[in-house]
């Protein structure tokens, strides 16, 4: 439609009928006849607006969606179709990494395709809009919607928000196959005190611009469609009725010109918070904000009408929200097609098929991050092998945001043992996943194992036999997949107690043991790394994962992935990432028998593995760092460049990493940060020379005057494996 018509339509529509645009309701008000319950009342819905609510959130599946926009399209006066929204996040029935996992890959690229794939499954299932991707920064192990994001780095985060926006909405939003992403969540909800969920966010203005506006901006400015409010507050005021983030930051600043939808209920919570008195005042502060979808509350539904008539928001203003979210239709094509790609026969073709299969287990193989290896690594098929651990029988692959996934698609990794190692292979559970009493409010349904005391220690028992027997020991152990997710913040980080103690039994009989550890966060893995000769952190790998795992574990796969997080010592180091500053008083190699420094005195400083880190089965050398010149001005180029050779006896891949410390600036600069990546691919004994091209933009950052801008001086620039390395050469940026 052109954007003449699209301007006529809004003319001709009512007040009501734009503010219904403005709400968004789930999928059973529109299936069902509509019957309100008390609570639902009491939210403010009413059966006339919730029939024509602009969008819906949750329903999905190609004959659903047709049956209900086809009646929609009936009832609705000006047949202005129904947008249909869903959190499709790592996968929409193939299931992905996490995208934790999936920023350890160190490649947007390859995110970006599993991206495109999850937005065709998800298309032909009649999915518009889809609450991804998250791009909050985290630095603290604790929240468990960590699993969610791509880890600790603006750069990185940025990369990969820009990919994954690109591989869901592709050229053009109405292109087949296509959905609109939707930047998440807005702002700094991965900061909240303590690590625990919703809470209180207070930073600097400085820290937010610095660290973590710029995924966001990387997103937008890849032109996402939607962006979603936070929860939490932002130094004192709620994301969701906060005028000065949504409106200088994020339309006058970053020019974001979609839809901003909130979060879950997110305005009617500015009154828990003590920010609103009401939920009439809560609609005014989001309006304000300009908030343009209330997302499951009918805060806007029930207010707003009043609140125009009351002169005391201005129409314009409803008009802007309600144009804005017809302009998202019109982008997507919904006025010509409105089921859009909604179809049966495609759903068969395209969910599931062997080629998202396919890039599911290459992405999982990726997104392994080899933490030790001490000679264990890859797997004879002549070793008698025991696979132990409450991982080896289970399908629970997918992280907690894969709901849409089918854990019956999931082969576990016994089955994948059996059939590659023949089925006398020997595979057993050992113990529980979780301990007893772990508190899941919530998902009891799903984590209740049933177990006695009796049966708890013959599965011990027998697991210790067999391990006793066995060359070597494959232990697959980590976080229940509903420890990590949404809701889910924890005070300790450590594998369940009953799995540990498994361990120490089969430590005890057996010298060898690797172990492949499933998690959706850092965890504090000091006991299971002293002990285990290998450690392969796999977070929650997805559909394809058991494959991927034998993959890697038999060398047919050689590992690659990096933290894109560091791992904690232990709990009390948190937050904890590689890009701080400098303090007064640095804890260095020259000060370790001083008393008055920037140090703990019971754990080191240090994370156990920082970000950045990752072995492989083969060795690199990484030498001869040479700069095309020693000075650099506005303008001009500069290349670094870095000799990799491939030390070992098979072929491997290596992610080179760039950083760059700005050595003095008007406001203190991070120790180190990440500038580019490049991964290569080199054959035993290959020598090659790896070229970074670095100009004047890549030294600017939020100064003292609040620009971003470079400072001339000296910096010094560094390319290694981690963010630990340390070889460097120094830079003078002249005015
Ligand atoms: C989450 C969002 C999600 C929304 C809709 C909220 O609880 O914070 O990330 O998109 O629910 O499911």
């Amino acid at each position: 439609m052109t954007e003449k018509k699209l301007k006529k339509l809004l003319q001709s529509m009512s007040l009501t009928e734009k503010i219904n645009q403005m709400l968004q309701v789930s999928g059973e008000f529109l299936t069902e006849e509509t019957v309100l319950t008390g609570p639902m009342k009491q939210k403010g819905f009413t059966e006339e607006n919730i029939g024509l609510a602009g969008s819906v959130i949750g329903v999905h599946g190609a004959q659903k969606v047709r049956e209900i926009q086809s009646a929609y399209l009936t009832k609705h006066p000006h047949r202005i179709p129904l947008l249909f929204m869903m959190d499709v996040i790592n996968g929409y029935r193939t299931i992905f990494p996490i995208p934790l996992g999936q920023g350890a890959t160190f490649d947007p690229e390859l995110s970006c395709k599993c991206a495109a794939v999850a937005a065709k499954e998800a298309a032909v299932s009649g999915i518009h809009v889809t609450f991804a991707p998250m791009v909050d920064l985290v630095r603290d192990a604790r929240w468990g919607r960590v699993m969610e994001s791509t880890g600790e780095d603006p750069y990185l985060n940025s990369l990969f928000a820009e990919a994954n926006v690109k591989g869901l909405q592709g050229e053009t939003l109405s292109d087949e196959y296509q959905i609109a992403a939707c930047i998440k969540h807005f702002a700094a909800y991965g900061a909240p005190t303590a690590g625990r969920d919703y809470n209180t966010v207070e930073l600097s203005e400085h820290t937010l611009r610095q660290f973590y506006l710029p995924a966001y901006e990387a997103g937008i400015s890849a032109g996402a469609g939607l962006v979603m409010t936070a929860f939490n507050t932002i130094n004192g005021i709620p994301a969701s009725g906060n005028q000065w983030l949504m409106k200088n930051v994020l339309r006058d600043e970053m020019k974001f010109e979609g839809v901003l939808i909130s979060d879950w209920g997110a305005i009617e919570e500015m009154v828990a918070h003590g920010y609103c008195e009401n939920r009439e005042e809560a609609a005014l502060r989001a309006m304000n904000a300009g908030v343009d979808i209330d997302m499951m509350t009918g805060v806007y539904s029930e207010n707003l009408s009043e609140l125009v008539v009351e002169g005391r928001v201005n129409e314009e203003e409803i008009d802007q929200a309600a144009y804005r979210i017809l302009q998202l239709k019109n982008r997507l094509g919904l006025f010509e097609k409105p089921f859009k790609d909604a179809s049966v026969e495609k759903e068969k073709e395209i969910i599931l098929c062997e080629e998202n299969r396919l890039l599911a287990r290459n992405a999982a193989a990726k997104s392994f991050v080899l933490l030790k290896n001490e000679k264990l690594l890859p797997i004879r098929k002549t070793d008698k092998i025991a696979f132990i651990g409450p991982y080896v029988n289970t399908r629970d692959l997918s992280g907690s945001w894969s709901f849409t996934g089918d854990s019956a698609d999931v082969k576990t990794i016994e089955e994948v043992v059996k059939e590659r190692f023949g089925s006398s292979a020997v595979c057993l559970p050992g113990s529980r996943m979780l301990d007893k009493g772990i508190n899941l409010q919530g998902f009891q349904d799903f984590t209740n194992e049933s177990s006695t005391r009796e049966q708890e220690q013959d599965m011990l028992e027998k697991a210790v036999e067999e391990a006793g027997k066995a060359d070597l020991v494959i232990m697959a152990l980590g976080e229940h997949y509903l420890q990590s997710g949404e809701a889910t913040s924890r005070g300790e980080l450590e594998i369940p107690e009953v799995q540990l103690n498994l361990f120490k039994r089969i430590c005890e009989v057996n010298k060898n043991v690797a172990v492949v550890l499933f998690s959706g966060r850092p965890l504090d893995l000091r006991r299971i790394a002293i002990k285990a000769n290998a450690v392969l952190q796999v977070w929650f790998p997805g559909t394809e994962g058991a494959e991927a795992i034998i993959d890697v574990l038999t060398g047919a796969v050689n590992p690659s992935g990096k933290l894109p997080i560091s791992f904690p010592y232990s709990v009390g180091q948190v937050p904890i990432h590689y890009n701080e500053y400098l303090t007064g008083r640095p804890f260095d190699e020259e000060s370790l028998q001083e008393r008055f420094r920037s140090k703990y005195i019971d754990v080191p400083n240090e994370p156990l593995f920082p970000f950045g880190y990752g072995l492989s089965y083969t060795t690199f050398r990484i030498s001869n760092i040479t700069l095309s010149k020693s000075e650099l001005k506005a303008g001009e180029k500069l290349s670094a460049s870095v000799e990799i050779e491939n030390t070992g006896m098979i072929t491997g891949t290596e992610v080179l990493q760039l950083y760059i410390r700005d050595v003095v600036a008007s406001v203190v600069r991070p120790i180190k940060e990440l500038k580019c990546i490049r991964k290569v691919t080199l054959q035993p004994k290959q020598k090659i020379e790896v070229n970074f091209v670095i100009d004047e933009t890549m030294l600017r950052f939020y100064t003292a005057q609040g620009k971003w801008e470079s400072e001339p001086g000296l910096f010094k620039l560094y390319i290694g494996n981690s963010s630990k390395s340390s070889t460097c050469k120094e830079l003078m940026l002249v005015p």
